[in-house]
């Protein structure tokens, strides 16, 4: 089962630019998270801090009871083997096939002979659609290819924890609900805490258990995904529905008096958007960790905003959970040792 990453008063630096402080908050063992904010608040940056490859100025990232700021090389190089990390730019090797790029970790980190890490490439490139591209280099395929076939190395030694940055970037909106479905679907598989750093507002508001957003040198919010698609908070209300009307600028945050000018003194007048139901598994089930749809919002005494849960058939997730969630496929309990007379 997967891991929980818990960040604790977190601060970046590089010169005198401040990128985020005070960040904390955790990352649930074995659900799907996504971290979202504006181009340039240093979504990029954190994902490298969670795996050492920058280190922060100052706080902690927890993993499975380690520090990894305090961790040394030789530790660092074990514990990166438990996470699969997909890098905005893909992040492979030029002069390497895509299918000697995807075999590297395995041929890194396993002593697996060769027949064996070809059926393990072949299977993952079947999953995120890139059979047929494996001879080909880098620079031949298209920016898209390149982000699945990253995605396609960073899942090879199926990793306990899984960073995507920017995994649905540069794909088209049909690859991009197959790459949401196969991010379900691995998280029902494995368990694997996942967290995906995107731009995609349709992603966020219907993949991830929980999401957070970075602005203004900090962690806006961050928690259950009914928390933040209901929120009135501004900043958030406005990312999440993507408006113009907010703190969030074009180039940078929106000064006193623009805001004023809006007059919304923090707070969003325009409603919330109804939240879709979650995408499911392809099997139909519940992924081990996924909240019944409503419930966050129910413990907490906040009213779902008009027209959430239905989904595009039209049916209403509130009351159809347990049928079209699929336990009543659920096969029937063993029947019992036959009676010895
Ligand atoms: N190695 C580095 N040295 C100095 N500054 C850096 C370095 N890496 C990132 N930065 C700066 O940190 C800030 C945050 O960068 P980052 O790439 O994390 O943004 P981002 O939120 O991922 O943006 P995008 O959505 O465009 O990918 C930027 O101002 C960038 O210039
Ligand atoms: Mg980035």
């Amino acid at each position: 089962m997967g891991v929980e990453i818990r960040v604790d008063g977190l601060k970046k630096t590089f010169g005198r630019q401040v990128i985020w402080e005070d960040v904390s908050f955790t990352v649930p063992a074995g659900q799907i998270s996504a971290l979202l904010g504006p181009s340039g608040t240093g979504k990029s940056v954190f994902l490298k801090n969670l795996i050492g490859l920058l280190r922060p100025d100052r706080g902690h990232v927890w993993v499975d009871g380690v520090d990894v700021p305090e961790l040394r090389e030789k530790h660092l190089y074990e514990l990166r083997r438990r996470f699969g990390v997909l890098f905005q730019d893909g992040a492979l090797f030029g002069s390497m096939s895509v299918y000697d790029n995807v075999a590297f970790p395995l041929r890194e980190h396993t002593r697996y002979g060769e027949s064996k890490i070809r059926d393990i490439v072949m299977s993952k490139m079947e999953m995120v659609g890139m059979v047929g591209a494996e001879g080909k280099l880098p620079g031949e395929i298209s920016g898209g290819m390149r982000k699945r076939a990253g995605l396609a190395r960073a899942l090879v030694l199926d990793p306990e924890i899984i960073l995507a940055d920017e995994p649905d970037s540069g794909l088209d909106p049909v690859r991009t609900s197959y790459l949401n479905q196969l991010f379900a679907d691995i998280n029902y598989e494995t368990g694997a805490t996942i967290l995906i750093v995107t731009h995609d507002i349709g992603t966020a508001r219907v993949l991830p258990d929980n999401m957070g957003l970075l602005f203004r040198r900090g962690l806006v919010m961050f928690g259950h995904r009914e928390m933040i698609l209901s929120s009135t908070d501004s900043a958030v209300n406005q990312f999440f529905n993507a408006r113009r009307e907010g703190p969030i600028g074009m180039s940078e945050e929106k000064d006193d008096a623009t805001l004023r000018s809006e007059g919304n003194g923090g707070r969003s007048r325009a409603r919330p958007a109804p939240i879709p139901p979650q995408i499911m598994p392809t099997n139909g089930r519940p992924r081990p960790y996924q909240a019944r749809p409503g419930q966050w919002l129910q413990s907490h005494g906040v009213q779902a905003p008009p027209g959430s849960f239905v989904d595009d058939e039209g049916r209403d997730w509130l009351i159809d959970w347990d049928r079209l969630a699929g336990r009543w496929q659920e096969p029937p309990p063993p029947p019992p040792a036959p009676h010895k007379a």
